[in-house]
């Protein structure tokens, strides 16, 4: 069965500095490489449900300019619906500047620009399409409010629901009531919860309603599933680092379409372990998804 996954989210344009170490505020250091690729939370948890094997539609908003074109051509090649993809007349599309050390780690400065500008419309115009879908995701780079009548409306229409409430940010509880699955990396558990270090406690902390789980990202290490009273920690795979940009949003795509395919909770987090692991063995965001085949070899391989 092909999983049908609608995601309500941003585009960027990526814009990519590789280099040997991050600057220090003040300082100047050379970079050894540039990259221009299609980004942004949205889009690239998408693309990489795209490259599953899912049926996916993409709701968002972008600008009249050439950042833009990034984005038609990277949803086309994968065979995304952008019928419900909006163009706003005054705000340019969303950029982020990104500055990768050679560890592999990231630093990221997001534009939102026209994401922030999507519409109660823009998500109705897609109600049917929804309606059909069997997982919902969206994220925080968008404006709140739209985040929420995303969520509102897939829960009208029983529609499963993913929150990954990225990047770091406060959010009302209203928000997080809509979440099936809500899916915080370390940082941003901390920024909705507090109690450092005790994840399952402050990931539950969060959870008011029967049925809903987080499942908290914690890098090299995989994720923790926190449910009811339950919590339990997948570990991931061992790979070699080039570049995380992008781990999470391989992760949420992975999730949702293994949700939706009908794989019980710990399979399904095995499955997007497995997704978000290959990611980061190359560069980039949304170019580092990785197809079904490679998925499927390292998670069947595994078990
Ligand atoms: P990013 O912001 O870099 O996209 P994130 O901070 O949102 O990522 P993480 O918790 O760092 O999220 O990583 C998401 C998932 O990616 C992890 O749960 C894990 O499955 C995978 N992952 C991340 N880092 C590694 C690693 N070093 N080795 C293997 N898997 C990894
Ligand atoms: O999660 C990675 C993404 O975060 C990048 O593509 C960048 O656009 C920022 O939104």
């Amino acid at each position: 069965m092909t999983a049908k996954i609608v995601v309500v989210g941003s585009f960027n344009a990526d814009l990519v500095a590789y280099l040997e170490r991050m600057p220090r505020p003040g300082e100047t250091v050379h970079g050894d490489r540039f990259a221009t690729s299609a980004g942004g939370k949205g889009s690239n948890q998408a693309v990489a449900a795209a490259r599953l094997g899912a049926e996916v539609t993409f709701i968002g908003r972008v600008g009249k300019d050439v950042f833009a074109n990034l984005a038609y051509e990277i949803w086309d090649a994968e065979g995304i619906n952008r019928d419900f993809v909006s163009t706003d007349a005054d705000y340019a599309t969303g950029v982020a500047p990104i500055l990768v050390d050679s560890s592999g780690e990231n630093m990221i400065v997001v534009v939102l620009g026209a994401n922030s500008r999507l519409t109660a419309a823009d998500i109705d115009a897609a109600r049917e399409r929804i309606a059909a879908a069997d997982v919902l995701v969206t994220q925080l780079e968008i404006n709140l409010d739209m985040a929420q009548y995303a969520l509102e409306t897939a829960k009208q229409l029983g529609v499963v629901t993913i929150l990954n409430p990225a990047p770091a940010a406060a959010i009302p509880q209203s928000l997080i009531d809509l979440a099936d699955y809500l899916t915080p990396n370390e940082t941003e558990l901390e920024t909705l919860a507090g109690l450092a270090g005790d994840f399952a406690a402050a990931a539950r902390s969060l959870l008011t309603r029967d049925g809903q789980t987080a499942v908290v990202t914690l890098g090299a290490q995989g994720a923790q599933i926190v449910s009811g009273a339950a919590s339990a920690i997948v570990p991931t795979y061992a790979v070699d680092v080039v570049d995380t940009t992008g781990a999470g949003d391989a992760f949420n795509a992975g999730l949702a379409v293994a949700l939706a395919e009908g794989k019980a909770l710990e399979e399904a987090v095995r499955f997007a372990n497995a997704a978000a692991a290959l990611s980061v063995t190359k560069p980039g965001a949304a170019p580092s998804a990785p197809c079904r085949a490679e998925v499927d070899a390292l998670y069947e391989g595994a078990r």
